[in-house]
């Protein structure tokens, strides 16, 4: 039997932030280690934990974000680092339905990317998909350099209208200053 549990980041135990930080490591290459102190922004994420006992078979994140269109300002969810440590098991499934209650209880508009090979696993799991609309999305860095992607985006529509921008015949550029949020 496994249940979900949803945990402010600071409150992430260091055997928590082990697996989790070893599986970002295992999945999606990531080197930089959540917790130490050069990761200040983690702080303000949301983690959901789907366990099994006291082990973690699914997690992910939720980080409050903000994207602009023009100068127009949106607070968005970003949703990012969604794994299953056993896979096709559905607890990746239950995962994403405790995020989408969570998004439902606290609503803002949710946005994150994925590979081809996923966004059918999200489809499935109730959120909708714009298919290779991450081009829309420009990272500006620190020195103001411009950084493109070209992924698919996974979303849950909030009470702005961002996605209905982002799903018109002629999408407008959203910028943000996040890396790989
Ligand atoms: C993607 C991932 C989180 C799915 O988790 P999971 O626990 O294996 O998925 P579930 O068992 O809950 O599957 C739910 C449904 O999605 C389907 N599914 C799972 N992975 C899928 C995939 N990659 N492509 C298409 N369908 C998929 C399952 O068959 C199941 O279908 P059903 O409801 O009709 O039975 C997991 O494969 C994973 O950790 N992948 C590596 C990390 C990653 O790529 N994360 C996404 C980053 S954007």
């Amino acid at each position: 039997m496994t249940k979900v549990i949803v945990k402010n980041a600071p409150d992430l135990t260091s055997e928590e932030l082990a697996v989790i930080n070893a599986w970002r490591k295992k999945e999606f290459n990531s080197d930089t280690i959540l917790g130490g102190p050069q990761n200040k922004p983690f702080y303000d994420s949301v983690f959901f934990l789907n366990k099994e006992g006291e082990k973690i078979v699914a997690f992910g994140r939720l980080r409050p974000l903000e994207v602009y269109i023009g100068e127009k300002k949106y607070e968005i969810w970003g949703i990012a680092m969604i794994a299953a440590v056993e896979k096709f098991k559905g607890y990746g499934k239950q995962l994403m339905f405790s995020i989408k209650d969570y998004v439902k209880k606290y609503p803002r508009t949710m946005i994150g990317f994925c590979g081809k090979s996923v966004s059918e696993f999200y489809l499935k799991c109730g959120y909708s998909i714009l298919y290779d609309a991450q081009k829309y999305f420009v990272h500006i860095d620190e020195q103001g350099k411009k950084h493109y992607e070209d992924e698919d985006v996974l979303y849950l529509e909030g009470p702005d209208d961002l996605i209905k921008q982002l799903s018109s015949s002629n999408p407008p550029m959203i910028t943000h200053y996040v890396p790989h949020w």
